[in-house]
This record gives C-alpha cells, structure tokens and sequence, in this order.
C-alpha cells in the first residue's frame, strides 16, 4: 500500500496549477452515452475516479481513446446497459450513468452504490425524477432496473439539493419528449459545465447554475468538443495548504469566482488574497484567525472544502466551529487530526477546533477522499515527520499532488510499505 511521507514545517512558496473538475468530469464522460457520434474531451484530469469512469464506460462498449488530458468517447456502438457493482462500489458517481442509459437506450442496469465512509447517500432522488419522466424503475437484487420507452419532459422538484441527481436527471431530460423543469436544482459549477457540453451536442438546457433548470428535450444529440472546468476543490485545497504553512502560493488555471466562499472565509483567517482572470494568490503570515464555517449547496461553503479548513483551524489562534450540515459523517478526519495534536471537539454535526500554536509529526490514516488532503495540509504544517496511509483516497481526486507540492517546496515523497 502506499503512502506519503511528509516532513512538516516548509513555507509553500511559488505557483501551481489546477488540473480539470473530477467532478465535471465524471458526468461529462458519461454525457458520451447520449449520442452516436464522438465527443472529444480536454482537460480530463488524470485520477482514479476518472480512470474507474473510462472502464466502466468501455465495458458498456464505448470507444475509449485516451491521449494525456484528452479523451474521446464513442457510444456508437454499445454491447451493455449494465453497470455491474464491482466498479460502481468503488466509485458512487457511476450512477450518473443510469440516466443517459435510460434516455438513449430505454433500458439502463445500475448498481445502488450503497453508503459510504462519509454517510448514508442514498440515490433517491434520481429514481424519483426518472419515474417522473415516464421510465419504470425498480430496485432488484441490489440493482436499479429502469425501463423506458421515450421519456416524456415533467415538472420535477427535488427534496433536496443534490449535485449527481440535478445532472443525472438533465441527461435524462435532454432527449425527453417536451419540456422538463428541474426545481431546486443543484447550482454548481459542474451542474453548468455538464449543461454546456450538453448543449454543444445539441441539447437545449437553459438555466443551469440556478435553482430552476428548463430543459426542451430534442430527437437526438450529435458529437462535440469540450473542455472540461478547473478544480475548485483542487484550487481550495492548495490555498489552505498555502494559508496552514504561512507560505505565499499563486494557484494558477482557476476560476476565482467559483471559489468565492472559499477565499472569503481564507480572508476572514487573515491571509492576504489578491486574484484575476484566472489565478488567486495567497500568502498568509502568521497564525489564522479562528472563523465559523457551515456547509451548505453552492454558492455557500462547500462541504468538499470542510475538512481541508479544519487543518487550517487547527493553528488558529482561537477557537473556531465548523458545522457540516450535507453529510451526516464527514468529520472521519477529526480522529486523525488529534493524533497530530489538534484539539477539536465534536458535538453532533459541529466541531469546535481550538487552535494550537504547532502540530506534531504522526502517522496517520486517510478515511475518505477529502480527508486526506486535509491531513497532508496538517502534516505539512506540523514540525517533524508525519506518514499518510491509504493514500488511494488522494488518488481517486487529486493529480499528482506530491509533485505539485514538491514544487511549492514541500518536503514529501510517496512510500510503499
Ligand atoms: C456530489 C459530489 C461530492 C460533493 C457533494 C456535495 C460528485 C461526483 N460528487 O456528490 O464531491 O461532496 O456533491 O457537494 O459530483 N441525497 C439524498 N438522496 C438523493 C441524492 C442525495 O438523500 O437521491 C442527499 C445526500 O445523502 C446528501 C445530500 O443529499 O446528504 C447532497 O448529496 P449530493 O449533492 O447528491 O451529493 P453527490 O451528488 O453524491
């Protein structure tokens, strides 16, 4: 298995930069079922989760070529509309091909993904707006079978906010007979670059990115080109990896504007910001002031950035409180985190981080994907030598962080053992 090890206590100073949204990416490469014709993708980060999407794809009978950050897609001729429960345990957001199956081909076999370390995540919500487009879904044997003819465009209005569901049910509705609105919509800027590809492969989706999506379904769709959006939550991370160190770090290929809850609570803990087009700058000197951080759907604060602040927290120089309000489980880090010395107290769905001065060097172990990156920020802020494990959490979302960070001047190197 392998493993980082960090030795703690470097500035990170100079200028990285963000590769593509694993979490654009991942609708973005299923969106490929909804036509016979190629749709040719760049900015594909090169993960895990990406790499996981592409076999579950090619195992459906999609043409897969690959080249760096660009990859082609054609589902022109599909052998499978099933997605067996070997692949989608290992990543949730191969339900996202469940939808586009059912639009294209009337018949879609998806694996409930089950829950996760971070919680329950149930997938409720996506079977309720297919059924409300014509399609019969049933739960069988651990599987979700949908059967449609052509669906029919439906008013859906979602329980809550949910990000997979707002895109799995616009791929849906894309070739939908009629018009489909899509209430309490998810507003991230995923949602909007999976609408955009969308509508470069002729669908017509208008409202993306606020709480209302309407959706003119159409016969078919043809092939397009794509670049899929930067990683905020990459971006995020490397700024507080900036902020926990007090280094001074430019995060290039971003879009500041989809970070704005991000860099407004980084402001609050006293780093000095400056942006443009597409970078942010950070430098920090000194120790963060404590701030109070409650997650919630784009465009407040969002939960894939909670875990990541709270290493930050952990040096303020005061007590913060962070309340995760999407997942029922995501403080699997605050263990971990004590184990280098931070003191946090967790009371329901609220940790009160109280500040130390330094952190100290442990071994410690990832638990999910965003967990982890908040323990390597610890760890490069804490004095000593510190070893991340079960570091196929890293992988799943973040490119090459090590050499990433190697460059910011971070003593790190990957292990085996
Ligand atoms: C996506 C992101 C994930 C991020 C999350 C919240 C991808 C691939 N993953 O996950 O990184 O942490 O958004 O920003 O984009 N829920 C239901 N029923 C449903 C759907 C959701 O109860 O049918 C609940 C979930 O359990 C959770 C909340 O709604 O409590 C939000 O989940 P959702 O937005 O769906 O998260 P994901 O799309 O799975």
């Amino acid at each position: 298995m392998e493993k980082l090890k960090i030795r703690g206590g470097r500035r990170l100073v100079g200028e990285v930069h963000v590769s593509g949204a694993k979490n654009a990416a991942l609708p973005i490469l299923c969106a490929s079922l909804l036509t016979a014709q190629d749709l040719k993708l760049s900015n594909v980060p090169d993960l895990a989760d990406v790499r996981t999407m592409l076999r579950l794809l090619e195992g459906m009978g999609v043409k897969v070529e690959r080249r760096g950050h660009e990859v082609t897609l054609n589902a022109g001729a599909l052998t499978s509309t099933v997605a067996p429960y070997e692949l989608v345990k290992t990543m949730r957001a191969s339900i996202l091909t469940l939808c586009p199956l059912a639009a294209r081909f009337g018949s879609a076999r998806v694996s409930l993904p089950g829950g996760c370390a971070i919680g329950a995540r149930p997938v409720d919500q996506h079977i309720k707006g297919l059924r409300a487009l014509g399609a019969k879904v049933e739960i069988d044997h651990g599987y979700v079978d949908a059967q449609a003819s052509r669906l029919k465009g439906a008013r859906i209005v979602t329980d809550m906010v949910t990000v997979t569901g707002t895109e799995n049910l616009m791929m849906a509705a894309v070739l939908a007979e009629g018009r489909t609105v899509i209430e309490n919509a998810a507003r991230e800027p995923e949602v909007s670059d999976l609408a955009e590809c969308l509508n470069a492969m002729g669908a017509r989706i208008s409202g993306a990115g606020t709480p209302t999506i309407v959706i003119d379904g159409v016969e078919t769709l043809h092939g397009a080109e794509h670049r899929v959006i930067a990683d905020r939550i990459e971006a995020g991370s490397y700024l507080c990896a900036a902020a926990a160190t007090r280094g001074d770090v430019l995060v290039r290929g971003c879009v500041p504007h989809d970070l704005e809850a991000v860099t407004a609570k980084l402001a609050e803990m006293g780093a000095g910001l400056e942006q443009g087009g597409d970078w942010i700058r950070l430098s920090m000197s000194g120790r963060p002031h404590p701030v109070k951080i409650r997650t919630t759907p784009h465009p407040g604060f969002p939960t894939d950035m909670q875990a990541q602040f709270m290493a930050v927290a952990a040096l303020a120089d005061g007590a913060s409180e962070i309340t995760e309000t999407i997942f029922e489980n995501r403080f699997m880090h605050v263990p971990e985190l004590a184990r280098m010395g931070a003191k946090i107290r967790v009371n329901g769905n609220t940790a009160v981080v109280t500040g130390v001065e330094t952190l100290e060097g442990a071994d410690v172990m990832a638990t999910d994907l965003r967990a982890s990156a908040s323990l390597v920020i610890a760890a490069l802020a804490a004095q000593g030598e510190s070893t991340v494990d079960r570091l196929y959490h890293l992988d799943r979302g973040y490119e090459r962080m090590e050499e990433k960070l190697r460059v910011l001047g971070a003593d790190v190197e990957r292990v085996r053992g």
